[in-house]
């Protein structure tokens, strides 16, 4: 046995052999604490019997059984609740994680089922209040733990054996005997490896909550990701009510799974055909709007990209961005101006996702562009046309995945052309006349711009 100091953060258990006043891995202030580690001088086991290989030809596929939760957009992504599950739904705070699981936990125990909703990020009076505004009536097998305390909730979870429990959030549960403060990665691993041990013992599904922040929580759900089964996202901008869901890791089903949600007064709302609600409040005939098409996970969504430019008063010019990401944009900026002559360099250059959605996939680039040049040019692109591809440095046009499937989802939304770089499509899709363009230029020619 070896007996040494070390100092550990309680912030992102970071390690050192010297004590500072700053983590120097996470920047955080006093936050480094002493702690004596017991390093065991042991080899470890390396003898074990073998094991049996099975053929993988003719091993049964079986899906595990799931329980639907009555959310729609949870049961598209998550294809229901397996026994014994563990699935993290991360997400900024404040982006909707607890009323989409409220939702989902007022769905289950309508039907009957026992649910248990451990809170600690809330009081249960605040999730209370969050309930009856998303049902007045509740039922009366929806239940909540007021604890933070880790092996007590897991006690809890053994004796009830609920049909689900929700642990909202990761970041407040306590495992004593741990290093950290509740939240910091130790606390989190901890915690979250507890909870999952006793909803795999009595097979209850497990929905833990993490929160993450804008540059990536240091005890966010990434240290989770191997211990839990599946991760799920919500994101979308907060000043929106676009919210989307997608599997980050899934294991009893594909990952690819998507849905657009719309936060309203009762709550997150699953929308049936996306391209249809993100185009509804496009006005046609505006300089400035080009329509590309997106896809999240393997699902189509048409968006609206839009530009406006103007004059710039003194200084540098202004670049704002919503959904796009603005140094991508300023590449952009120069590559119109370097390789296609239209030049927005000295104006100001405001553009924007409809709808505060992520637009930031260079599959956009192209719509970005000609939106563009279309408001610099003042001279609106034809409303039925759709664009996708990619620009490079060289003003030329990449390929994007799944060209097929973008061009089927214009036609389904009445879009009669679309531009796409050139090569991308092996058979063309009935109904829609294409335009394959190899750089920039070409592509702009073609909108008419
Ligand atoms: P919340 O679920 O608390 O977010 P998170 O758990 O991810 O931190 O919800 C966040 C926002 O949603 C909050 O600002 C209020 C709003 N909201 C609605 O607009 N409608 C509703 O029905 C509910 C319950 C919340
Ligand atoms: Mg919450």
């Amino acid at each position: 046995m070896n007996q040494k100091t070390i100092f550990t953060c309680s912030k992102c258990d970071a390690q050192t052999l010297k004590w500072s006043g700053r983590c120097s891995e996470c920047g955080a202030w006093g936050s480094l604490k002493e702690a004596t580690e017991t390093a065991e001088v042991s080899s470890p086991r390396t003898a074990g019997k073998p094991g049996e290989i099975k053929q993988f030809k003719g091993h049964s596929a079986q899906s595990a059984k799931s329980e639907l939760t009555g959310v729609s957009a949870l049961d598209e992504v998550l294809g229901g609740l397996v026994q014994g599950s563990v699935t993290l739904l991360a997400g900024e705070p404040g982006i909707g994680k607890s009323t989409l699981l409220a939702q989902a936990a007022i769905a289950l125990a309508t039907s009957g089922k026992k649910i248990i909703y451990v809170t600690g990020e809330e009081s249960p009076a605040q999730i209370h209040r969050r309930l009856i505004r998303l049902a007045p009536q509740l039922p009366a097998t929806l239940f909540f733990l007021d604890l933070t305390d880790v092996p007590t909730i897991a006690a809890t979870i053994e004796k009830e054996k609920p049909d689900l429990t929700i642990v909202d959030s990761v970041q407040t549960l306590r495992t004593p005997d741990m290093n950290g403060e509740p939240g910091s990665v130790t606390q989190v691993k901890a915690g979250s490896a507890i909870l999952t041990e006793a909803a795999k013992k009595c097979g209850t599904p497990l929905m833990l909550v993490g929160q993450v922040t804008k540059d990536g929580d240091v005890a966010g759900p990434r240290v989770l990701e191997h211990l839990v089964d599946s991760v799920l996202f919500l994101e979308g901008d907060h000043e929106h009510r676009y919210r989307i869901l997608r599997a980050l890791k899934h294991r009893f089903g594909p990952t690819d799974q998507s849905a657009l949600l719309t936060m309203t007064e009762k709550g997150l709302e699953t929308v049936t055909d996306p391209s249809q609600e993100l185009l509804q409040h496009r006005l046609s005939g505006i300089p400035g709007s080009a329509v590309t098409c997106l896809i999240q996970g393997q699902r189509p969504m048409l968006l609206e990209i839009q530009a406006l430019t103007n004059p710039a008063g003194y200084g540098t010019p202004v670049r704002r961005a919503t959904g796009v990401d603005t140094s991508r944009l300023g590449m952009l900026l120069a590559v119109l101006a370097r390789r296609a002559g239209v030049n927005a360099l000295e104006k100001d250059v405001y553009a924007n996702a409809a709808g505060g959605l992520d637009a930031r996939d260079p599959s956009a680039d192209l719509a970005l562009v000609a939106a563009i040049a279309s408001a610099t040019k003042n001279v609106p692109l034809n409303p039925r046309l759709g664009l996708f591809g990619e620009v490079g440095l060289g003003g030329e046009l990449r390929p994007v995945a799944l060209p097929e499937l973008r061009l089927k989802e214009f036609k389904r939304m009445g879009f009669d052309h679309a531009i796409l770089p050139k090569g991308q499509i092996k058979k063309s899709v009935d109904g829609i006349k294409t335009v394959e363009a190899a750089t920039l230029e070409e592509a702009l020619r073609a909108c008419g711009l």
